[in-house]
């Protein structure tokens, strides 16, 4: 199974969409900005599209899942908990459950429910490779605030006894990392791995990106975004639940 990174941008938003592929079949991950460069992708490796898959449901990550469901004729799948937060609306919209078995077109695919970012986050695991959307990054996690830091910390937890160390990571974002590190080096060099009691993940969390302001920067922020982008402000808290 091939990893196929596509880093796209819109205004100062970088993101790393995913294609994974075998035999020429694929999925897609997160795919947001850059419709040509992914599609081109697809047509220059006469790659047949068989679904799409969503960590959750900002725009960063699901700008592009409607105009590909509805030109490849595929599902798309998102959390159930995301899609009725957010009333995430998408053709072909498919919602699954942790640790649900989805089998697709040759892949089996695991989705884990992973709260905190926002609270119907999921990552998915096929074969070795995990992919985190915002929930987990190279270098640290994803924004959340208030209570959802708990749940985030719980996600962490989750992830260090259910992953084995061989397991790769596919964030939605990286910052000086590049995609695709192992475990064990998420073990050694992410913090939020290493913070082994809630009360130091909360403190050190404030201390560098949990602070009220910074959350309302990001909330103002991506709802302007997605108002640009979709001409609709998005539903409710970005970052609450
Ligand atoms: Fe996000």
């Amino acid at each position: 199974m091939t990893v196929k990174t596509f880093h796209t941008s819109r205004f100062f938003i970088k993101n790393q969409c995913y294609l994974i592929h075998e035999n020429n079949t694929g999925i897609l991950i997160d795919p947001a900005w850059n419709y040509k460069l992914i599609n081109r992708y697809l047509q220059d490796n006469q790659i047949t599209l068989a679904g799409i898959l969503l960590t959750h449901s900002h725009i960063d990550h699901s700008h592009l899942a409607e105009k590909f469901a509805r030109q490849y004729r595929v599902p798309v799948f998102l959390s159930g908990i995301e899609t009725d937060h957010f009333q995430f609306d998408c053709i072909n919209l498919q919602r699954v459950l942790h640790m649900q078995e989805i089998s697709l077109a040759g892949f089996n695919i695991t989705p884990i429910l992973t709260p905190g970012h926002t609270p119907g986050s999921v990552c998915y695991l096929i074969d070795q490779h995990l992919f985190s959307g915002d929930s987990i990054f190279i270098e640290g996690v994803g924004i959340c605030a208030g209570k959802d830091i708990y749940k985030l910390y719980n996600t962490i937890q989750f992830m260090k006894q259910y992953l084995h160390k061989d397991t790769l990571f596919w964030p939605g974002h990286s910052f000086t990392e590049q995609p695709g590190k192992d475990m064990d080096f998420l073990l050694r060099h992410n913090i939020y791995f290493q913070l082994k009691s809630k009360e130091h993940f909360l403190n050190f969390r404030m201390k560098t990106n949990g602070s009220p302001l910074k959350i309302w920067w990001y909330d103002i922020t991506y709802g302007i975004i997605t108002f640009l982008t979709t001409g609709k402000f998005p539903h409710a808290g970005l970052f609450k639940s």
